[in-house]
């Protein structure tokens, strides 16, 4: 079902300590601020399960940031979406821009960690997104419908119901630029018309995106309030408790 979210993305960032400690400050933050929307803590791998101790599952779920394309078995330093799910965590991003650009994951990859994801009953956020030259050449929106065309749409409706999209053009990550929330909206129209082409409006009108790249307190209420905009994955600012409220607050 659509759902408005806000996803915080730590990236690699904070220790065990250290991220237990955000964790516990943002579920005391929403313990007095109920949240309009779901709110997920993206943390790696190490923090998952002192992360899901640390929170009121109820309001927040916990992701990872990555899991295997493969099963079990002599992966040196993988870890499978059977051992995310054990941890507690009920979401994995996959696909971010940064596992792609630098950790070489394809859209084939990302077809099978989808595949397991959704296996361990774990909900995919799932990251596409265009390259500055790729926006310079108008190439956005072809690059976005061949991202979900390779990874995601040899699922039946029913399992790409469970899937969640995030948006984020590379060209925002990191660097303080924002999409438009006419920029912003117009790709994501463009994204769940793909959907509804595929998988008819139901799927389409059920589907979360998510809006990602410099996503901050200031801007996330003119973001969020794009029809086609179901929330935000965050970076930076969810590694500061009261910056991520305010964004979820925006909501
Ligand atoms: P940013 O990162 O909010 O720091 O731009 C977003 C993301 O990479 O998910």
């Amino acid at each position: 079902m659509r759902q408005n979210i806000v996803a915080g993305n730590w990236k690699m960032n904070n220790t065990l300590e250290e991220g237990v400690t955000l964790a516990k400050e943002v579920n005391e933050i929403l313990k007095a601020n109920k949240p309009n929307c779901k709110v997920v803590l993206g943390t790696p791998f190490i923090h998952l399960s002192e992360a899901v101790k640390a929170v009121d599952c109820d309001v927040i779920g916990i992701a990872a940031q990555n899991c295997a394309d493969k099963v079990s078995g002599a992966y040196t330093g993988e870890t499978s979406a059977a051992m995310v799910k054990s941890t507690g965590a009920q979401y994995v991003i996959l696909g971010h821009s940064e596992r792609r650009a630098y950790y070489g994951e394809t859209n084939a990859i990302l077809k099978e960690k989808t595949d397991l994801a959704l296996a361990n009953d774990l909900t995919p956020i799932f990251c596409i997104g265009e390259v500055l030259e790729e926006r310079e050449a108008d190439k956005h929106f072809d690059v976005v419908k061949t991202q979900i065309e390779e990874a995601l749409f040899h699922l039946s409706p029913e399992a790409f119901g469970k899937v969640v999209l995030a948006y984020e053009p590379v060209w925002a990550i990191g660097t303080g630029k924002t999409a438009s929330p006419e920029q912003a909206q117009e790709i994501h129209a463009f994204i769940r018309q793909t959907l509804a082409d595929k998988y008819g409006a139901e799927v389409a009108d059920n589907t979360s995106i998510l809006y990602g790249g410099s996503c901050k307190p200031s801007n996330a209420k003119e973001l969020f309030a794009n029809p086609d905009v179901d929330g935000g994955l965050i970076g930076g600012a969810s590694l500061k408790a009261e910056d991520f409220h305010g964004i979820i607050a925006a909501f």
